[in-house]
């Protein structure tokens, strides 16, 4: 079988198992299976698939079929410029949370150095694209999760910023090493009761750990808070992604623990998305 027609197939079967992206999903899955980009398969469409390959694509077809994300069954998701390394043990990066990169830079654009805290580091994807951004800025990243930390390690060494960052697994309640700068954090914020609503790719397949936020939605921000007004510098900006209904919420959680509100950010869907405050 050729490639064309391998892909017209699996775009089929993902048509029937209603994926929606079936012939984009289709032809990354072939990029996949052949270890080439999406270009190449669109200028040899004729060739014809070695047995193996054409074997490890009908493979990677049944598992979108039954909606494992396309990050995962490729290990890859670009996120700001940057392309990271993902698996099962980390939440994909989401492109909401680059609006936290956005303005992290904006905010820094006269600093030439700084100190920054990630706080639920998971694949790296916030302080790794701050730090390969910015030459003389370093890093720490927390997680509950050694799995995630050795990813962020991975990502830190492919982008070498590794010499920049230091990891450590730690609850953030905690974690009580250093002063910091700045801290940025995208915690855990789905109300429990809501995960079974998500989309069966995000809650069969994305680690709990990383969206449960508690029977209120607010546990793990309440913790994020805290430690971050113990381990901000005064006058440091703490920069904080949030539920879409979180915002009245989370800015009095920040008031109660001495940070003044300087903005909330917008997502594409025009949902408050971010906090930026600053210690007082
Ligand atoms: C929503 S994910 C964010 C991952 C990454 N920063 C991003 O934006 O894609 C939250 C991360 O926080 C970690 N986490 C959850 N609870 C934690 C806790 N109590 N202390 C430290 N890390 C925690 C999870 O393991 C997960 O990697």
């Amino acid at each position: 079988m050729n490639i064309y027609s391998a892909i017209i197939k699996g775009t089929k079967i993902l048509n029937d198992n209603l994926i929606l992206s079936s012939h984009l999903d289709a032809e990354l899955l072939m990029a996949q299976a052949i270890k080439k980009d999406r270009k190449y398969i669109l200028l040899n469409s004729n060739k014809e698939l070695r047995p193996k390959a054409l074997n490890t694509f009908k493979n990677l077809i049944k598992k979108r079929s039954f909606r494992e994300p396309i990050a995962y069954l490729m290990n890859k998701k670009f996120f700001w410029k940057f392309e990271f390394y993902v698996t099962m043990d980390t939440l994909i990066p989401r492109p909401d949370t680059e609006l936290i990169v956005e303005n992290v830079l904006k905010l820094t654009k006269h600093k030439n150095k700084l100190n920054i805290l990630d706080i639920g580091i998971g694949s790296g994807c916030i302080l790794l694209s701050i730090l390969k951004e910015r030459k003389n800025y370093s890093g720490t990243g927390v997680d509950i999760s050694q799995k995630c930390l050795n990813i962020s390690k991975i990502n830190a060494i492919k982008l070498n910023v590794n010499s920049r960052l230091k990891l450590f697994k730690s609850n953030i309640d905690k974690f009580t090493l250093g002063k910091y700068d700045l801290i940025v954090s995208n915690p855990p914020y789905i109300i429990k009761q809501r995960l079974k609503y998500l989309d069966t790719d995000v809650i069969k397949f994305e680690p709990n750990l990383a969206l449960d936020g508690g029977l209120d939605g607010l546990s793990e921000i309440r913790k994020v808070i805290r430690k971050s007004s113990e381990l901000i510098k005064k006058n440091g900006k703490f920069i904080l992604e949030i539920g879409y209904d979180q915002k009245n919420k989370v800015t009095k959680l920040l008031e109660k623990e001495g940070f003044y509100i300087n903005s909330s950010i917008k997502d594409l869907a025009n949902n408050d998305r971010c906090i930026v405050s600053t210690k007082i």
